[in-house]
């Protein structure tokens, strides 16, 4: 029998894209847990702004490109000097597609591949190390998308760098061998920035597609993005589908 201590619930929690969206709505419901957070965007909006000043003891913000490794290095630093070690992460930042691949611009590709699954990787490789080194063990939630499991047109290369994130929380819950547990919640569409690009037409019938009758809601994600960081839970290496059932 297994006499492993459970890996300790998140404290301080980085956020990538806690600007808008789901992100900000993940932000703004652990720093009502009591968490300490750390959020970043390419924009830090006044949203974010105004959770800095609510919360001027547990909040950190910055205006960071998750694809510039340099610079989230520095916003990471900047962290750990103000709150100490970081032992939570949630990869949330990335960048839509309304495009079919045959008309999609190589540049675009590169982008949404780049934001969406390359910075990611680099991200949790930064604080998964530091983690290590501290000889902490901590909790890794990746955002993922629905699309990774079931098809959509126009979201060809999006759902290809979820479907590889989904498949890295599986081999990294792997490698790191119980010292941190790593997950995904692969929500179902929400209504945010990114989801703009859907017509009426694709909404209706994503809604009439769903057993629950609405289309999944952040505040329907945010507990699960919680328990992931904060319960004491087994749950590692799962992608957890929030979405109504739609995709059953
Ligand atoms: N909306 C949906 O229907 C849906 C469904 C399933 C999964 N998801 C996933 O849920 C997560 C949040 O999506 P959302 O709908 O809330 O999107 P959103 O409203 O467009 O927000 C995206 C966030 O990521 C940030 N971001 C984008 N590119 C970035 C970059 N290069 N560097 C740093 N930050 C960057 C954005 O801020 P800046 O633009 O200022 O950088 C913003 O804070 C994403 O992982 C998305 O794939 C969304």
């Amino acid at each position: 029998m297994s006499d492993s201590p459970p890996v300790p619930a998140s404290t301080v929690v980085l956020v990538s894209g806690g600007s808008r969206g789901l992100g900000l709505a993940i932000v703004t419901d652990l720093l009502d847990a009591g968490l300490t957070v750390a959020a970043f965007a390419r924009t830090v909006t006044p949203e974010l702004e105004k959770l800095a000043d609510a919360y001027p003891d547990r909040v950190h913000v910055g205006a960071v490109d998750v694809t510039d490794l340099a610079a989230a290095q520095r916003f990471l630093r900047a962290v750990e000097a103000r709150f100490g070690p970081v032992d939570g992460l949630v990869n949330n930042a990335a960048v839509g597609q309304d495009s079919m691949h045959t008309h999609t611009a190589t540049a675009d590709i590169a982008r949404i591949v780049e934001t969406n699954l390359t910075a990611p990787l680099q991200l949790t490789r930064l604080v998964a190390r530091r983690m290590l080194g501290q000889g902490r063990r901590g909790r890794i939630v990746n955002v993922t998308s629905i699309c990774a499991q079931r098809g959509f047109p126009g979201l060809v290369a999006y759902s290809a760098t979820k479907g590889g994130m989904d498949a890295a929380t599986r081999s990294l819950a792997r490698e790191l061998g119980g010292r941190m547990l790593v997950n995904a919640v692969a929500p179902g569409f929400f209504a945010s920035e990114m989801s703009a690009v859907l017509g009426s037409t694709q909404l209706d019938q994503i809604v009439r597609r769903t057993p629950t009758g609405h289309l999944t809601e952040p505040a329907e994600v945010v507990p699960v993005v919680r328990m992931l960081l904060c319960a004491h839970t087994n749950i590692n290496g799962q992608v957890i589908v929030v979405d109504g059932a739609a995709s059953i």
